[in-house]
């Protein structure tokens, strides 16, 4: 019976063909291999973003009912909570796993020729993660998600000429109200998913066609001492295997720490005490903070100006690190590399760490 389904969806759709081609292709397998998984657990969490975005959407209201909709999801829908929970926590531990997939593709040099287009469109794929992340915060509309997107659009204000702009049209008014909510909304559930779900085909595409790279050290071995295991059945069935641990971590998270819904946002209160960004952002922010106590009064706006243009030359050159780092042929560039790798992986580290002591 089973043979026979198979056999006429193979005469429709070509599935032995795809089969055959997943056998052929094979993973680099050394001790580095446990890197390889991170993308693919960005995949899961993404998965569980879609699912269960849609089903959010069964019952979320936006505009002035917002607030009422996600109480209703959190104390009044089956099992609600869980899956709102499950939400903002994957989406969380999505971010986590996209860092440590771009900071382990840096540092095994696979952003070199000819992948530089998965490294670009893996880049464009973490900021609109990032936005995705940030727009979905407000959504709920309670204290912490109003104050702390507050803070948060009062960055692109500094921006010389286009800062104000930039704000109204994204806030739709001059106080973030419904319209800001709805401007969100259809960021969050519209515009992003159209930009992002291209992307990350040509991503995984790319993926597919110029193979896993490997480390400079299993580079330097003579073919033959190099491993390799197929990707069907062998890998894919290590990749399933890490789903699972990413589930079961997701599951622990959702249900033993469900995510809380605080009191309704007030425009006239006063901020909350601590308020800050997700963490992140927390880089950022604590950078701005920093620079904020050292440049004062008049100069205020040099600090500004140096925080946003920092970060925004940093990510740029992040980007660029294709065009310095190109090939094995320059040990001096590769070291080099390697150790801005470094240096911004400990920087984010600890402005991150740096401002979470500073709002405790
Ligand atoms: C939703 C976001 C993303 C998903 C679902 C995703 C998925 C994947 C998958 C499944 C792979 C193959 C397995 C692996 O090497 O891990 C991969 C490889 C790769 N990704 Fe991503 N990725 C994402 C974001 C990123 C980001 C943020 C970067 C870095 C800026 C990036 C850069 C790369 C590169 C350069 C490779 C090739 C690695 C190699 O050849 O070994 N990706 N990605």
């Amino acid at each position: 019976m089973g043979t026979t389904v198979l056999d006429w969806l193979d005469e429709r759709l070509g599935l032995k063909d795809i089969v055959a081609f997943a056998k052929k292709k094979t993973v680099p397998d050394h001790k580095y291999s446990f890197w390889y998984y991170w993308g693919g657990i960005s995949l899961f969490f993404f998965i569980v973003q879609v699912v269960s975005g849609i089903l959010l959407l069964m019952y979320y209201q936006p505009g002035p009912n917002a607030y009422d909709s996600v109480r209703q999801i959190t104390y009044e829908v089956d099992f609600g909570w869980l899956i709102r929970s499950a939400h903002s926590w994957s989406a969380n531990l999505m971010i986590l796993a996209l860092f440590i997939h771009m900071f382990s593709v840096f540092f095994m040099k696979a952003y070199r020729r000819p992948r530089e287009f998965g490294w670009w469109s893996g880049l464009t794929l973490l900021g609109l993660t990032m936005v995705f992340g940030f727009s979905g915060y407000l959504l709920p509309m309670d204290e912490l998600a109003y104050f702390a997107t507050k803070v948060g659009l009062e960055l692109p204000k500094t921006l010389p000429g286009v800062g104000a702009v930039i704000t109204e049209l994204v806030q739709g008014g001059p106080e973030i109200g419904s319209t800001t909510i709805q401007r969100f909304f259809s960021l969050h559930v519209v515009i992003l998913p159209l930009l992002y779900i291209p992307i990350l085909a040509l991503h995984l595409w790319l993926v597919q066609k110029h193979g896993n790279a490997i480390p400079e050290s299993e580079a330097a071995k003579p073919e033959s001492e190099r491993r390799s295991i197929p990707f069907f059945p062998n890998f894919l069935t290590k990749d399933l295997a890490m789903w699972l641990i990413a589930l079961n971590v997701l599951a622990i998270m959702a249900s033993m720490f469900p995510w809380q819904l605080g009191p309704q946002a007030d425009s006239l209160a006063p901020a909350p005490e601590g308020i800050h960004p997700e963490w992140y952002f927390m880089s950022q922010f604590q950078a701005l903070k920093v620079l904020g106590e050292v440049f004062t009064g008049k100069l205020a706006i040099v600090g500004e100006y140096l925080g946003i243009g920092g970060f925004t030359l940093g990510g740029i050159l992040w980007a660029l690190i294709p065009f310095y780092d190109h090939d094995s042929k320059n040990g001096r560039r590769a070291r080099n590399a390697t150790y801005i790798g470094l240096a911004a992986l400990v920087g984010l580290m600890v402005l991150t760490i740096w401002g979470y002591v500073g709002v405790s």
